[in-house]
């Protein structure tokens, strides 16, 4: 959607606000023994507590409140029995809806024991998304957002995942522009307008950067068993810097 009134940007505020503190809450809860069922009861207890409602669970019939992927899977990780174990790479993603608007917000994180090179990743995978959310620009091409990614990827020794991309979001979970490539594509020139509500999720990837989905129907691993990470906010775009609306 294209937010530029107070009302809609302060509605925005407010669901990216649940979501950033829901996934805080989760990130912090995550232990070792504990399943990913567990933790996903409460972030989904967290957004109705105050008024939302999983999105996933909503808009999409999603068997979750919210999607926790355990590496290798990265993403739309169905909650379930696993028992989390220490040093496991894990990705939480929040999305919700409060009063008729829509945030979305990720992040991966090692539960437990850390460990070099799953740090060296995340810290790749932060970096790309504070890199392309410093590119975003009102008048500037969207794709500035793929070259980036692409670039802090490759500069680091990772790959994006190309099939995994960011979207437009606003009165629904998923809103023009439907993808928001994490790699350059010179043919696409679309250009970002004053207001534009992006969700902006850089996924990075040891491996070769592309994704299978489990006989599960929802969970998408990457096709060599390598990891990846994602971090993942929910934005509009200005003449200056965007705005960001999942902070806690
Ligand atoms: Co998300
Ligand atoms: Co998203």
């Amino acid at each position: 959607m294209i937010a530029t009134e107070e009302k809609d940007i302060n509605g925005l505020r407010a669901a990216g606000r649940i979501c950033a503190q829901a996934l805080q809450l989760m990130m912090k809860s995550a232990e070792p023994g504990m399943t990913t069922l567990e933790l996903d009861r409460i972030g989904e207890a967290f957004l109705n507590r105050n008024g939302a409602k999983s999105a996933p669970r909503a808009m999409y019939n999603f068997p979750g409140g919210t999607c926790i992927s355990v590496s290798p899977v990265i993403a739309h990780g169905i909650p379930n029995e696993r028992v989390i174990q220490d040093g496991d790479l894990i990705n939480i993603d929040v999305s919700a809806e409060l009063n008729g608007y829509f945030g979305d917000t990720g992040a991966s994180v090692v539960v437990g024991a850390a460990n070099a090179e799953y740090e060296k990743l995340l810290d790749a995978a932060k970096s790309a998304l504070e890199k392309a959310l410093a590119a975003v620009r009102v008048g500037r091409r969207l794709n500035i957002i793929g070259k980036t990614v692409q670039h802090e990827a490759k500069e680091r020794g990772y790959n994006p995942i190309f099939d995994l991309t960011g979207h437009g979001i606003g009165r629904q979970l998923h809103d023009k522009p439907s993808a928001v490539y994490n790699f350059y594509r010179p043919e696409d020139r679309r250009v970002m307008e004053n207001g534009l509500v992006l969700a902006i999720e850089p996924f990075l990837t040891a491996g070769r950067g592309h994704v299978v989905e489990q006989s599960d129907g929802w969970s998408l691993k990457t096709v060599d068993d390598t990891i990846a990470a994602q971090f993942e906010h929910t934005v509009i775009v200005t003449k200056g810097e965007p705005i960001i609306l999942t902070l806690p």
